[in-house]
């Protein structure tokens, strides 16, 4: 029996990077059904077309609209049955920034993301888990930017400080109803939201980042976070929740 036999996954921001990696190791999983959700209609269309319509869908959510994420949610619910797995990933970053001259319009779009769309992915999520009566787990992506304070990105930084506080702060809550929350935080890694923000190409990442790791030799790749989001999915992480997963190589340890 696969790990995920019967499972229906939401992966928000699976158009691209971290989430569309993730999406696809759901499949690889076994998972009955993972549904993307992202802005990006031509890259969501394109990555559930090519994991197979049997095991993909494709849903237009911007996850800082909260009516859009209840429709998410209530459209995996009536055309899948339940959801068991809320993988919240969707995320943006704006350019470096003083704080003399922060653009408020700018880092409240960002907070509008980055927290109150986890925040909304997680409400809906629960909703419909309680409904159900199924032990769910729900997933977000955080950051060492969460532990590290990353002075250059600090809107940044403070949403996914936001992002730590809502996994610790809820799970209590959502454990009483069986379902578990946590949260996993990556070290700089070659995706889209990467590049164009450092304005590098992969090669000049992997060669800035990797070796300010513990891992000599060793690159960060999104399977490697795909990975971790399949641990604290699935029944092998059973008893752990309110945790920070960080998926850094020892960036912040060693
Ligand atoms: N790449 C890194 O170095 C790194 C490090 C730590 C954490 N992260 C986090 O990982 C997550 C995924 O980012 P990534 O690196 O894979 O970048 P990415 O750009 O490849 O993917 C982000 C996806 O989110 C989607 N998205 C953006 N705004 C959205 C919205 N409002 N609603 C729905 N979807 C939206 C984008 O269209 C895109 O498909 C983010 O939360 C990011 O903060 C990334």
């Amino acid at each position: 029996m696969s790990k995920f036999e019967g499972k229906v996954a939401i992966v928000t921001g699976g158009a691209s990077g971290i989430g569309e990696a993730t999406a696809r190791l759901f499949a690889n999983h076994g998972v009955k059904l993972v549904v993307i959700a992202d802005i990006n209609d031509d890259l969501g269309h394109k990555v559930a077309t090519s994991i197979g319509i049997k095991q993909c869908s494709y849903f237009h959510c911007d996850v800082s609209d909260e009516d859009q994420v209840k429709s998410m949610v209530d459209y995996t619910v009536q055309k899948f049955g339940h959801l068991d797995i809320m993988f919240s990933n969707a995320g943006i970053i704006n350019p470096h920034q003083n704080i003399v001259d922060l653009d408020l319009f700018a880092a409240k779009r960002l907070l509008a993301t980055n927290v109150f769309g986890n925040l909304a992915c997680v409400k809906h999520a629960t909703r419909v888990m309680i409904e159900g009566g199924n032990k769910g787990s729900i997933v977000c992506t955080g950051s060492i930017a969460a532990s590290s304070g990353q002075e250059k990105f600090f809107d940044y930084s403070i949403s996914k400080h936001a992002i730590l506080g809502l996994v610790r702060a809820t799970s209590r809550e959502l454990g009483s109803h069986g379902i578990r929350i946590n949260c996993v935080s990556p070290g700089a890694l070659s995706t889209p939201l990467a590049r164009d923000v450092l304005e590098m190409d992969t090669e000049m990442i992997e060669k800035i980042f990797s070796p300010l790791t513990c891992l000599t030799g060793s690159v960060l790749k999104t399977n490697n976070i795909a990975d971790a989001v399949i641990f604290l999915a699935s029944d092998e992480s059973a008893f752990v929740t309110g945790q920070n997963l960080v998926v850094d190589g020892g960036y912040l340890s060693c």
